[in-house]
């Protein structure tokens, strides 16, 4: 199959009306698959409504089959097609972040395919907050079930060009829109507990969410090694580059002197810091990701700076770790993912 790419100016005014998009829309509902950005990720949609595209999904991506998927909705009317019961407290969430980077978890109607859901009893659904992706969805008039537009396991994609590194072939079309904001996935939120519990930290906050509607629980996984968590994606390894990533708690001084060490011994070593630490490790590769006085860039960056070590020689990394604070929880949970949890404390 070959992959198709449109081209949208995400800036344009009618994107309602834009061919690119109408035929995107028109693959979307013949049941193929096509890759479209979102304002965290790009995301792999299907029709949402068939199993037979879903399955198509798990298939391009190598899936495992038990972790259930996004639904992506461009106007509130749809959310009644997929989802009953909702709380009070899921309408303020909707008003106060959609469209915006926050899932919420609800219980699900009859319509879905248990393929989208990996058979559980909930959906998790979002409104995102990209011209692209709203006109894309109201086009094809379909609610689009929609992972990120990765093989599994690997980071998730920021640009149309990631996508295609890991898709190329295997999907019938992405929408190139150019590089995504937010960086990092959704917050997912499940809206089923007695009190509100965030399964997976993202775009928005916890410290944004309790603003809005207070306390909210975090899934014991999200702080328990051992714990299982509530929300299946959560217990894979992801977002790995090839070589091994250690996240190391501590001064620039001691992470260096683990660099040393492992080139003593004829490695090659890799940095993953930020703008204002670029000039401070001697390495043989050193990627900056963002500015650390502003996470919000290092989000944006951190899938990116991943994948580039893909195309060194390194062969290990050391990651600086940054503060659980804001955005920095979501990045420090993907980088810890993608470590394997592999981390160096100085003493
Ligand atoms: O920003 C995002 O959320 C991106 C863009 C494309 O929208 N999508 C994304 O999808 O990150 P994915 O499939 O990579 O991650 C979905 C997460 C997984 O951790 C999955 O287990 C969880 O949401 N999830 C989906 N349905 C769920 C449900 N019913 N209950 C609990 N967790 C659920
Ligand atoms: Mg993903």
């Amino acid at each position: 199959m070959k992959t198709h790419v449109f081209f949208v100016d995400k800036n344009v005014d009618d994107l309602n009306s834009c061919p690119q998009i109408t035929q995107a829309a028109s693959y979307l509902q013949r049941g193929d698959l096509v890759a479209f950005p979102t304002e965290t990720v790009y995301g792999l949609g299907a029709n949402a409504m068939s199993t037979a595209a879903v399955e198509n999904i798990f298939i391009a991506k190598g899936r495992p089959s038990d972790n259930p998927l996004i639904v992506h909705i461009a106007t509130t009317e749809q959310l009644y097609d997929i989802v009953c019961d909702i709380p009070p407290v899921a309408y303020t969430l909707m008003e106060h972040f959609w469209p915006g980077p926050l899932t919420l978890v609800l219980p699900k109607k009859e319509a879905v395919s248990p393929r989208v859901t990996a058979g559980l009893n909930t959906v998790a659904v979002r409104m995102p907050n990209h011209p692209i992706a709203l006109a894309l969805i109201k086009a094809s008039g379909l609610p689009i079930a929609a992972p990120s537009a990765n093989r599994s396991g690997r980071p998730s994609p920021t640009t149309a060009k990631h996508v295609l590194d890991d898709l190329d072939g295997r999907i019938a079309a992405v929408v190139d829109g150019g590089q995504t904001g937010v960086g990092v996935e959704s917050t997912v939120i499940d809206c089923t507990t007695a009190i509100p519990t965030i399964l997976r930290p993202g775009g928005v906050t916890k410290e944004d969410i309790e603003r809005v509607i207070g306390v909210v629980n975090i899934d014991r996984a999200l702080v328990e090694k051992e714990a299982v968590p509530k929300s299946p994606g959560m217990k894979y390894t992801h977002y790995a580059p090839k070589a091994p990533l250690v996240v190391v708690h501590g001064s620039s001084v001691f992470l260096q002197q683990l660099v040393n060490e492992k080139r003593a011994d004829g490695f090659k070593v890799g940095v993953l810091t930020t703008e204002e630490g670029r000039h401070t490790y001697e390495a043989d590769v050193v990627i900056s990701c963002g500015q650390r006085h502003d996470l919000r860039t290092v989000a944006k960056k951190l899938y990116d700076a991943l994948r580039t070590f893909d195309t060194t020689n390194v062969d290990i990394i050391y990651s600086e770790s940054f503060p659980y604070e804001g955005i920095g929880v979501a990045i420090m949970n993907r980088l810890l993912k993608a470590a394997g949890h592999e981390q160096m404390m100085e003493k």
